[in-house]
């Protein structure tokens, strides 16, 4: 029973940090957006754009990062391959909805990333070059050469890009295979194996990038 509660306390107090970080990044990404207090887009004070961004993705990183390792590595069943060294009966797939499984990492990913994204202060998404989800390609010049950039670099990209007349700042981090369970399920996966059998992930390699682009008002 001591350790249920200590359990809920630690869970309790993460929930209360995420929650208080993401608020202190919605009211910088609002203060650096040039909303009704600030001059213009040039001379905001606060937290410059740049450490913003690298703010939302250690926290949306980490927490994908535990999902993988701390549930799905913990899964008897991966896409429907046994994993030997599992110790929960459940399965993460694709389609969790229609069997009562787990979402995978990058849809546990999408999920947070949606709710993040729906009061308009920045947009979060994942790419990649060997994309499995088609609307996961690298897309427009910044996404095209700041994901090959970081894949030779193993470096984040950053920069001001415009899309459709609205100004942006935007970054790509490098999306490193962090668990061995990234590396056997897209190795695995049929849509990877159709189109890229030549390509063939190893422990830390780049497999894409996290894409986060916070809008500037004003500049
Ligand atoms: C059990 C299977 C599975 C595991 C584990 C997994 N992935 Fe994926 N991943 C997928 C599938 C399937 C997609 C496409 C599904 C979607 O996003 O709708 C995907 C999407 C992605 C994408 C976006 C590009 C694309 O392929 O559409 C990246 C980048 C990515 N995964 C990296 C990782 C990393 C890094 C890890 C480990 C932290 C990981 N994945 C763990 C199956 C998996």
């Amino acid at each position: 029973m001591a350790i249920v509660n200590r359990w809920i306390r630690r869970i309790t107090t993460r929930a209360t940090a995420f929650i208080a970080i993401v608020l202190a990044i919605a009211v910088t990404a609002v203060a650096c957006s040039g909303g009704p207090a600030a001059d213009s887009g040039e001379t905001v004070s606060g937290i410059p754009p740049e450490v913003v961004v690298d703010y939302i993705h250690t926290v949306a990183a980490s927490d994908r990062t535990a999902y993988t390792k701390h549930v799905v590595g913990r899964l008897k069943t991966l896409e429907g391959i046994d994993k030997p060294d599992g110790v929960v009966t459940a399965e993460a797939t694709e389609a969790w909805q229609e069997t009562n499984g787990i979402p995978l990492p990058a849809q546990m990913f999408r999920l947070g990333a949606e709710l993040a994204s729906e009061d308009g202060n920045f947009t979060i998404g994942l790419i990649s070059p060997w994309n499995i989800n088609d609307n996961q390609a690298p897309k427009g010049e910044f996404e095209e050469v700041g994901m090959q950039e970081v894949i030779d670099t193993g470096e984040p990209y950053k920069g001001y890009q415009e899309i459709g007349g609205q100004q942006f700042y935007s970054a790509i981090y490098p999306d490193p295979a962090v668990a061995e369970a990234c590396v056997s399920c897209h190795n695995t996966h049929p849509v990877h194996l159709e189109r890229y059998p030549d390509k063939v992930f190893e422990l830390d390699d780049v497999m894409g990038g996290v894409v986060i682009n916070l809008p500037l008002a004003g500049a």
